[in-house]
């Protein structure tokens, strides 16, 4: 089974990732050093894309100290954005989540509720890096539903969602099959696999 590191201190990402790259026969490890995640400084830019290169930047750095270069590591970065509010909470999706929280989020909508979820994935083959996006339409909830997820799960309606559940309502694997993550990792392991990885 081949591995890919993947640098994140996001539980919720991970297991997403391990759910999809799981019964395509790759093992996605959680990257640690010294057995903990590391840190990964992530710069002021109204860019996902940005953001995310510059977290491989420090992640490959990083392998390179541990002798580990040959290996794959994937960093990824995702934002909510939301129509009614341009650009926000966008690159600003952490910040926002924990100052105003989902609750915030449903107090400044009215009826416009359109919002899509973005995510950059940036991947280090061990030779160089290759970035892959993914976009997930939906729609903002009226009301805070569902257990699972994590983030934004609860607010957020994929299109593909025929019942009207949120992404916290649903599996990994109903998640994973619409999501923004889900589409990145998807393409990522087509160039995987193509590439004979
Ligand atoms: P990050 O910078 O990529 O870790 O994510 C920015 C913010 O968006 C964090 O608060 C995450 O919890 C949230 N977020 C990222 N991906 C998702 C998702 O798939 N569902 C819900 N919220 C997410």
């Amino acid at each position: 089974m081949a591995t890919l590191n993947f640098l994140t201190g996001n539980s919720g990402k991970l297991a997403e990732a391990q759910t999809l790259f799981g019964p395509l026969g790759w093992e996605i490890q959680a990257f640690e050093v010294d057995g903990e995640v590391p840190d990964v400084i992530e710069p002021q830019s109204d860019n996902l894309t940005t953001v995310a290169l510059a977290k491989i930047a420090q992640a490959v750095e990083l392998l390179a100290s541990q002798n580990r270069l040959e290996e794959s590591l994937l960093v990824e970065d995702s934002g909510l954005f939301i129509d009614a509010l341009p650009e926000f909470p966008g690159v600003y999706s952490a910040h926002v989540l924990q100052s105003i929280g989902c609750d915030g989020i449903l107090r400044l909508l009215d009826n416009q509720r359109t919002a899509y979820f973005l995510t950059v994935a940036a991947l280090w083959t061990g030779e160089a890096v290759e970035v892959f996006i993914g976009r997930c339409d939906g729609t903002i909830s009226t009301e805070i539903k569902g257990e699972g997820g994590f983030g934004y799960d609860p607010i957020f309606i994929p299109d593909e969602s025929e019942d009207g559940r949120t992404f916290a309502e649903m599996t990994h694997e109903e998640k994973s099959a619409y999501s923004h993550r889900g589409r990145a990792l998807r393409a990522l392991f087509d160039y995987l696999d193509e590439d004979g990885a």
